[in-house]
């Protein structure tokens, strides 16, 4: 064995293959979309991963259904997964997997599953109180709780408002379990001109979380 000045195993720089399928798992993430306002951040984030070379095991819930209807137009006539497929990403979907949130038999409900982390956005006051009580009733709380019990990476983006005592609990219990809260709140400092704009921070402030490089807003560089 190469050993380093200090008598330790020398630190190995050549990538083996256990590493490169630690970083292929790194490249799998899970994405929730619930029936709270604003779906249009979710199909932005899913966009923001492909786009960034990720695999993407995208779940949507039934309201985020009726609430896509409503909000973006979009006709689901063809199925859910067909329809998110076609909507989301122009249709270049070579890495994404959509799954209905009552298939409580797909991958991410599974901790064997490997994946990175995963993002519920946006993310209603229900689910949101599903993942904090570990309720695990649909595909979205389980592969949540999987993120929790797996020590994995979960991000929350809540929207609603104004906020009751309850919400504010259910969110406080997740961030003690380490769960990032990121509330659908744009800000206003990068000077957004389009709701676009205002879009893209949210989504990038995710993206931060992540690690992941991203210029979808434009960041604070000081100034009066
Ligand atoms: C048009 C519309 C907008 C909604 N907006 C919100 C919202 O912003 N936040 C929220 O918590 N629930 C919202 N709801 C209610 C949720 O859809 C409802 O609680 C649902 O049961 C959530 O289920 P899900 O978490 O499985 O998607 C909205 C419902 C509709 C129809």
């Amino acid at each position: 064995m190469r050993r380093n000045y200090e008598g330790l195993p020398a630190k190995n720089f050549t990538i083996s293959s256990l590493t490169l399928k630690g970083l292929c798992v790194m490249r799998r993430l899970v994405v929730g979309i619930t029936g709270a306002s604003g779906v249009v951040y979710g199909t932005r984030m899913v966009e923001a991963l492909l786009a960034s070379g990720h695999e993407v095991h995208l779940v949507v819930s039934e309201p985020a259904v009726v609430v896509a209807t409503h909000e973006l137009g979009w006709d689901f006539q063809a199925g859910v997964v067909e329809t998110c497929r076609r909507e989301i990403a122009g249709g270049d979907t070579g890495t994404l997997r959509v799954y209905e949130n009552h298939e409580i038999w797909a991958p991410p409900a599974s901790g064997s599953f490997p994946v990175g982390g995963m993002v519920v956005i946006p993310c209603s006051m229900s689910t949101l109180s599903g993942i904090a009580h570990g309720s695990s009733n649909n595909l979205i709380e389980r592969a949540a709780d999987v993120m929790l019990k797996e020590k994995r990476l979960l991000v929350l983006v809540p929207r609603e408002t104004p906020l009751n005592v309850i919400h504010l609990r259910n969110m406080l219990s997740l961030a003690e379990m380490g769960v990032s809260i990121v509330p659908a709140m744009p800000g206003f400092y990068h000077q957004p001109r389009t709701v676009d704009d205002m879009v893209s921070f949210v989504v990038g402030k995710v993206m931060d979380i992540l690690a992941l490089e991203n210029r979808l807003f434009k960041r604070y560089e000081g100034g009066a």
